[in-house]
């Protein structure tokens, strides 16, 4: 790409995630020391067709690098899904003389992201934000660490009543169809039983697993439930389904929803904005467009935004083991 960039966009799309802001100010921070302009694009792709932008400088971005959610705010846009919509929004980035992207958000803002940049020719830079954690080409995405200690926080205060009144919870966490959240949280929280959609092993197993915990003195337990498991039809159904089989248990359902999308970034996950933000901006700057910034063993990396939409990540089988062995 050899083109000047003067002037580039930046958004949030998407389900949101604790980070995103410091992510905004790290890209809005880079542009101003690199002496380029920096416009936020409000609400996402919406935002950029509707020409809803705001003049961003160093100091417009005081004070967020701790605050959950999103200053430019997020949204899936159904009109920038066509045509018509998407040369609306070039037509828009033009008038407003932006040369670049820079999209803050999951897989389906990156395809958008890169449909836009094929059909225009025009630079785009991807951060993934979501905290799923589910992107091929990098290790975390921005608000899986905060939404980890959000869950476990919220498993350690459901074992206190759990254990107070030997019931047995189903706690449900999200992770759309992936079972990151879930096994991680699980494993920190120590959970009895951890399922996934990742692995079905059934519900005669669940059923044998609560009885063995039962049987080796356990009085309470707390089984986390990956939103996209299939063991059953849904959490609630386990529930009938383990009050049925297992009499002698007091059953309980708690949905934590959308609170793990909320909440102060972590320290790791502000550092992770930070670096990515930088590296956004720069590698534009470079001339480079067309990639995710994603990070790897610990160093900041670039995967080409289509691998970022069509690659898939794996499970930790090694993990899945300890969790099997911590439920001994
Ligand atoms: O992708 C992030 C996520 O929180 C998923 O874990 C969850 O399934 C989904 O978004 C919820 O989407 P919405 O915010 O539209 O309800």
């Amino acid at each position: 790409m050899d083109i000047k960039i003067n002037k580039i966009g930046v958004m949030t799309s998407g389900g949101d995630s604790p980070g995103m802001n410091a992510a905004i100010r790290a890209v809005v921070r880079t542009c101003a020391f690199h002496e380029i302009e920096c416009v936020g694009i409000y609400r996402g792709y919406q935002g950029l067709i509707e020409g809803d932008f705001k003049q961003m400088n160093a100091r417009s971005v005081n004070n967020i690098i701790n605050k959950g959610g999103t200053i430019l705010k997020s949204a899936r846009s159904k009109e920038f899904m066509t045509k018509e919509g998407r040369v609306t929004a070039y037509a828009k980035a033009k008038e407003e003389e932006l040369d670049a992207l820079v999209v803050i958000g999951g897989d389906g803002s990156f395809t958008g992201a890169m449909v836009f940049s094929q059909e225009f020719d025009f630079p785009v830079m991807g951060i993934p934000g979501t905290i799923d954690n589910d992107i091929y080409g990098t290790s975390s995405t921005l608000g899986y660490d905060t939404a980890l200690n959000t869950v476990v926080e919220a498993i350690d205060k459901i074992r206190d009543t759990a254990s107070s009144h030997n019931r047995l919870f189903f706690v449900e966490v999200m992770g759309r169809d992936v079972g990151y959240i879930a096994l991680n949280a699980g494993v920190g929280a120590g959970a009895e039983e951890i399922l996934i959609p990742e692995e079905n092993l059934g519900k005669e197993r669940l059923i044998e697993s609560l009885k063995r915990s039962r049987l080796s003195g356990k009085s309470s337990s707390i089984v986390v439930v990956a939103e996209g498991d299939k063991t059953g039809e849904n959490v609630f159904e386990l529930k009938d389904y383990v009050e049925e089989n297992l009499p002698e248990y007091e059953v309980r359902v708690s949905v934590l929803g959308h609170m793990q999308r909320g909440g102060s970034p972590s320290c790791w996950d502000r550092v992770l904005a930070s670096r990515m933000g930088v590296k956004a901006v720069e590698s534009l700057l470079e001339g480079k467009t067309n990639f995710m910034v994603g990070i790897k063993d610990t160093k900041m990396v670039l995967c080409p935004i289509d691998k970022a939409v069509k690659g898939k990540t794996d499970i930790n089988l090694e993990l899945l083991r300890v969790s099997d062995i911590m439920t001994t």
